[in-house]
């Protein structure tokens, strides 16, 4: 019988994550198992999850706008998606479905992967956005054992909902115009915002209150350098772009539906560079 995986979403058509867990089912020889998109409405979602099982799926990635219907809809959940609120990853156990989440796992195994001499603990973490994603990153930066985590969003009543639902000690808030006193000794400026996401306008901040030694993070990775790390890069500050957080977020997934842990490797991030058109092999 033939172990079926699939990311499910709406729309879906775009998902890299087939490409990323076919590559490494060919990898490391699992036989009769592919990976394949989901279409997935809202008014299907309770359905699906209820025939999943059925249908000869034996795990599940869940991308936008389903995260937190899932969450809501199944009754196990692992210690992080039930911080979060949020489930990316299903996992069939003997106890039926599991919601889990590995996005601030992406996040951080991004971050020692490309930047792995920066540290966590040794300063503060400036976050620019508090939507979805944002949650899943300040959960793991808080984890890290970042001393403090400053949350800088265009709408104050939403960040400070993250930082109670989350439970966020080190957290505080910055307006916007604060940007200044946020970035002041920061050792990092993670973007979580959708500004300068193809299509969107840039982040336009000024980046002189950075220490030299901070380190520049954009979770967006179409397109793979954005204003803000072509910015960071002019200030001659280390920058690690977002694509290794959709690689590195699959890896926990993978191995739990199929038993082996799979390496996020340069052939891996070239492949997924090349669907997008890029071919730089510096990149
Ligand atoms: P995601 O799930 O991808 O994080 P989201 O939940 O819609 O998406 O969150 C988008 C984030 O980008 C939010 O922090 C949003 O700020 P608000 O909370 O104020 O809405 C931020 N964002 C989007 N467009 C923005 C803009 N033009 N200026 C500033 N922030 C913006």
């Amino acid at each position: 019988m033939i172990s079926k995986v699939c990311v499910m979403g709406w729309p879906i058509a775009h998902s890299r994550s087939p490409l990323i867990h076919n590559f490494w089912i060919h990898q490391l020889g699992i036989k009769d198992a592919v990976y394949e998109r989901l279409p997935v409405a809202p008014k299907d979602l309770v359905d699906t999850l209820r025939h999943l099982r059925d249908w000869g799926f034996v795990g599940a990635n869940v991308t936008v706008p389903h995260k937190e219907a899932v969450y809501a809809s199944l009754m196990r959940h692992d210690a992080l998606a039930h911080r979060l609120k949020a489930v990316n990853t299903i996992v069939m156990t003997e106890h039926g479905l599991e919601g889990r989440n590995t996005d601030g796992y992406g996040f951080m195994a991004n971050l020692a992967d490309r930047a792995p001499n920066w540290r966590a603990a040794a300063g503060p973490a400036v976050m620019l956005g508090a939507g979805g994603a944002a949650r899943a990153v300040a959960a793991a930066l808080d984890d890290a054992g970042v001393p403090e985590l400053r949350i800088v969003n265009r709408t104050a009543a939403r960040a400070q909902t993250l930082i109670s639902d989350l439970a966020l000690k080190c957290a505080k808030f910055f307006h916007w115009d604060d940007m200044a006193s946020a970035l002041n000794g920061a050792n990092l400026l993670v973007n979580t915002t959708s500004l300068g996401m193809a299509g969107e306008r840039d982040l336009e901040i000024d980046l002189t209150p950075l220490p030299s030694t901070a380190l520049v993070t954009d979770i967006v990775y179409t397109p793979l350098e954005t204003g803000l790390l072509t910015a960071a890069q002019a200030r001659g500050l280390k920058t690690v772009d977002g694509l290794g957080m959709l690689l590195h977020q699959a890896v926990p997934g993978f191995e739990a539906w199929f038993g082996k842990r799979p390496q996020v490797t340069h052939a891996l991030r070239k492949l997924v560079l090349a669907d997008m058109g890029i071919t730089e092999d510096s990149a």
